[in-house]
């Protein structure tokens, strides 16, 4: 049965995610701006582009299960950042947050003895585990790379090639 609180919960997801993707649209558009790092532009529109589709898999599933998905109003989101590593912990920090809302989620699944439910979250349980990997490989690379110009040249080259996780079904 799909319980009001599920429902509520779930649409509180949807803003997560629909904000999830305004913060890194905002990412996107900062880094289109800064000399030399197109690759890392390309991959915050994409992870923008993605988390939309996130938002989209929810509004489809409360609506099917007989619920009422709700569109939500976003808050600004940064629009600058000091600099690509700032941008780049943002984005780790941010998916570890993601990932509480699903763990919460999955728990009120479960509370609610929605089996549905916790079977649709799976797919999110799964791709924040990925997202959070991916998110740490590039704080990690970022962090051995420091000041040094050249290698953020050879990261914004090394981005060409992450295959940013999640990928829209
Ligand atoms: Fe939809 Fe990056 O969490």
């Amino acid at each position: 049965m799909f319980s009001k609180k599920m429902q509520d919960a779930l649409n509180n997801q949807v803003l997560v995610e629909a904000q999830s993707s305004q913060i890194y649209l905002a990412m996107a558009s900062w880094a289109e701006i800064q000399p030399g790092i197109d690759n890392v532009t390309a991959f915050f529109y994409r992870h923008s582009d993605e988390e939309r589709m996130h938002m989209l898999k929810l509004i489809h599933f409360i609506n099917e299960r007989g619920g009422f998905a709700v569109v939500p109003a976003l808050e600004q989101p940064a629009l600058t950042y000091p600099s690509i590593h700032h941008a780049f912990k943002e984005l780790l920090n941010h998916e570890i947050y993601v990932s509480e809302c699903i763990n919460n989620l999955v728990g009120i699944s479960l509370d609610e003895r929605d089996y549905a439910t916790h079977n649709f979250l799976q797919w999110y349980v799964a791709e924040q585990i990925e997202e959070e990997a991916l998110a740490r490989v590039c704080n990690d690379k970022l962090e051995l790379i420091g000041d040094d110009r050249g290698g953020l040249y050879l990261f914004d080259q090394d981005i060409l090639k992450v295959n940013v996780v999640g990928a829209v079904e």
